[in-house]
């Protein structure tokens, strides 16, 4: 099996890929992706992305023959919730300086999946009172999901240094604050790792969620993606 989600009116996510251990190696995942990707064209889809494990090598071999390109590495860090100052909530008037700070993508509630970031995120999440800056004129800024398991998510970050640092530093005490045990994000970059080390977070485990993005051009005569979050029409693929 392989899955195509639709995570915006222009972006195609694929999961999912399975295939039964004794059919492994004849080119159904490859089969699977060819499918995927052409319907996703045809319906004027305009960005494909995956995300899969670093040792996953079927699946990059696979990516690469369907011109993906790898556009992150991104290592999960976690730390212990600590009583301090949870501060730097964002105003209303950071959107756009917030919006810049942060990488171009964002990441699901839970999972390894994401989709372009937009400004509208960014101010439901100020009202929501879940994006936090650091650092003059926002060098720093983070967007917080819900919880999952005792554990609060950062969906989005970005920004470096110290003002990365002292911000990866509120977000535990924001987790104190929830009464949350720790708090966990996904880190993209040497610096972001740096940051990450020396604000107390550690890595749970070896090795990296691999983030692969194709763009696809609009085929002529292609129907315009749907709006819906499910094609209805879809295929099983
Ligand atoms: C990953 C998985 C879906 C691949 O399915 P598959 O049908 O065996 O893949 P394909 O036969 O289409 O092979 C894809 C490419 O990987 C290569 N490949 C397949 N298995 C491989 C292996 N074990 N080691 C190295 N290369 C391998 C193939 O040679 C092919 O490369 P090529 O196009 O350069 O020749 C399958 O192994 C699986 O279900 N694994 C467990 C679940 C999983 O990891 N899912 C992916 C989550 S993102």
């Amino acid at each position: 099996m392989g899955k195509l989600t639709v995570v915006s009116p222009t972006e195609a996510w694929l999961e999912g890929g399975r295939v039964a251990p004794r059919w492994r190696r004849r080119g159904v995942a490859t089969a699977l992706f060819a499918h995927r990707i052409a319907y996703a064209q045809e319906r004027g889809f305009r960005v494909v992305r995956f995300s899969t494990a670093s040792d996953n090598t079927p699946i990059h071999r696979a990516g690469r023959r369907f011109g993906f390109r790898r556009i992150a590495a991104l290592r999960r860090y976690e730390a212990a919730a600590l009583k301090g100052d949870p501060s730097g909530r964002a105003r209303n008037a950071d959107a756009g300086a917030i919006r810049r700070a942060l990488g171009p993508l964002i990441q699901f509630e839970a999972g390894w999946e994401w989709r372009t970031l937009t400004v509208s995120d960014v101010r439901r999440a100020i009202a929501r009172r879940r994006a936090f800056v650091a650092g003059r004129g926002v060098e720093a800024a983070a967007i917080i999901g819900g919880s999952s398991d005792g554990s609060l998510l950062v969906r989005a970050i970005g920004g470096k240094g110290r003002a990365l640092r002292e911000l990866l530093v509120a977000l535990r005490a924001e987790a104190a604050r929830r009464g949350l045990d720790d708090v966990s994000f996904y880190a993209s970059g040497a610096a972001q790792r740096r940051a990450a080390r020396s604000a107390g977070y550690r890595p749970p485990w070896t090795g990296a969620a691999y983030l692969y993005e194709r763009s696809l051009s609009r085929a002529a005569g292609s129907p315009r993606a749907p709006s819906t979050s499910t094609p209805s029409t879809a295929p099983r693929t």
